[in-house]
């Protein structure tokens, strides 16, 4: 017997209130002191996304600005209420963590750790390798280092291990390699690439080093390889879907496919669920790890250069919740997609307008932390959509 949407909705709200008390506790005694910017009534009565995607099993995640959560009382609470899992934006990245070298800072990214737990929120670590963040000490390009070859991958394992065992049985998801490829299928000339090159190996060695040193050093996490359009059938995603299969022969401990999900108005939808389904059809789980949807807004006209968050007509926005709505059918269509997290919470704190002039309002909420059309497109898919349920 089909259950009737009233009871239903009204059995989720129950769930909702009933999941949420620790909630509740753990942002009051962290003791947010900021302007309370949550009249949040629909926030507060309506199930929330974390609440919604039970359904289907699909954890759904948020990009964490470490800088905010804990302080800013209404960013936190969304946070906290509305997400399954984190992802640090930044705190887990080698610069943050080895600013100087032999010396760890892990202050930040152990909050969030015991945030997510305090919430019941799985972690998603995010990132070990990538030649972007490293510290200054070891690379200020990404591309020339000042190390030898064998010095770059001895300090590439001691960074593996290190970070992977400081937080052992605490990550879920971790992103052990990140965008390693070139749009066209080539592979970034990196300083790990560059080094195992220059010590007779295959410069992508790299790669199956870090997955098998992580794997020992915390045999429960899922390791993943997060990288940015393998969400579009061309040379990028065909390379990657080559390589993982290369891992895979040569028994490589790689659990998943991270596609991270910056999308822009101007180009058209990507291939997704087909992309998605055939890198689980390799037995890999699948994840959307960085989900935002830029287009362009409107400038300010207080402040000449500057610019709003709001898209520059209707129907830019229409387009926006469009690519929203579809990049978590597509998720949702494949069971074994896992995870479905957004890169951020507010427009204020997105990446997008300090990267790409002109555009943003790449979030589900806006600059005064409302949530947006979009917020309520995610939830009216996930409250719609028949999907098969994941373990
Ligand atoms: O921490 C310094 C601070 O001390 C300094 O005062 C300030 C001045 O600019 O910079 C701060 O560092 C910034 C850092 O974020 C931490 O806030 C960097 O400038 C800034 O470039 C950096 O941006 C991050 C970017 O990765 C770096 O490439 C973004 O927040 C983050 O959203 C973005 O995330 C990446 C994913 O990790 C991988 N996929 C692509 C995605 C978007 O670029």
């Amino acid at each position: 017997m089909r259950i009737r949407q009233p009871l239903l909705v009204a059995a989720l709200a129950a769930a909702a209130l009933a999941a949420t008390p620790a909630v509740a506790t753990a942002s009051d005694v962290r003791g947010t002191d900021a302007p309370d910017r949550s009249a949040h009534s629909v926030l507060s009565t309506q199930p929330s996304l974390r609440i919604l995607a039970q359904r289907s099993g699909l954890k759904v995640g948020t990009a964490v600005n470490m800088d905010l959560y804990g302080s800013d009382a209404a960013y936190t609470r969304i946070v906290d209420q509305q997400f399954s899992t984190v992802t640090p934006e930044n705190v887990m990245k080698w610069q943050l963590v080895e600013p100087t070298q032999g010396t760890y800072d892990w202050a930040a990214a152990d909050r969030l750790v015991a945030a997510a737990r305090d919430n019941q929120q799985l972690v998603r670590g995010h990132t070990l390798v990538w030649h972007s963040q490293l510290p200054s000490w070891l690379s200020t390009d990404g591309t020339t280092t000042t190390f030898t070859p064998q010095q770059v991958r001895d300090l590439l394992h001691k960074h593996v291990v290190d970070e992977v065992s400081h937080f052992r049985g605490q990550i879920w998801q971790w992103d052990v390699v990140n965008e390693a490829f070139n749009d066209d299928g080539t592979p970034r000339q990196d300083i790990f690439y560059k080094a195992y090159q220059a010590l007779g190996m295959n410069g992508l060695d790299y790669i199956a080093d870090a997955f098998r040193w992580a794997h020992q050093a915390d045999p429960h996490a899922l390791l993943f390889y997060n990288d940015y359009n393998l969400e579009f059938t061309g040379a990028k995603s065909n390379a990657v879907y080559a390589f993982v299969q290369q891992l895979q022969a040569a028994g490589v401990p790689i659990a998943g496919v991270g596609f991270q999900g910056h999308l822009d108005t101007q180009y058209g939808f990507p291939d997704l669920q087909n992309n998605l389904q055939r890198f689980a059809a390799l037995g890999l789980k699948v994840a959307l790890t960085e989900v935002d949807v830029r287009t362009f807004v409107q400038p300010d006209p207080a402040k000449p250069g500057s610019y709003t968050d709001v898209p520059l007509t209707p129907a830019l926005q229409a387009t926006q919740e469009s690519y929203w709505k579809q990049t978590l059918q597509a998720c949702l269509a494949v069971r074994s997609c896992i995870s479905y997290t957004v890169w951020g919470v507010a427009d204020s704190n997105s990446w997008i307008p300090g990267v790409f002039a002109g555009e943003g309002a790449a979030l589900l909420f806006d600059d005064n932390l409302q949530p947006k059309p979009q917020y309520q497109d995610l939830r009216q898919v996930l409250w719609t959509t028949r999907a098969p349920h994941r373990g």
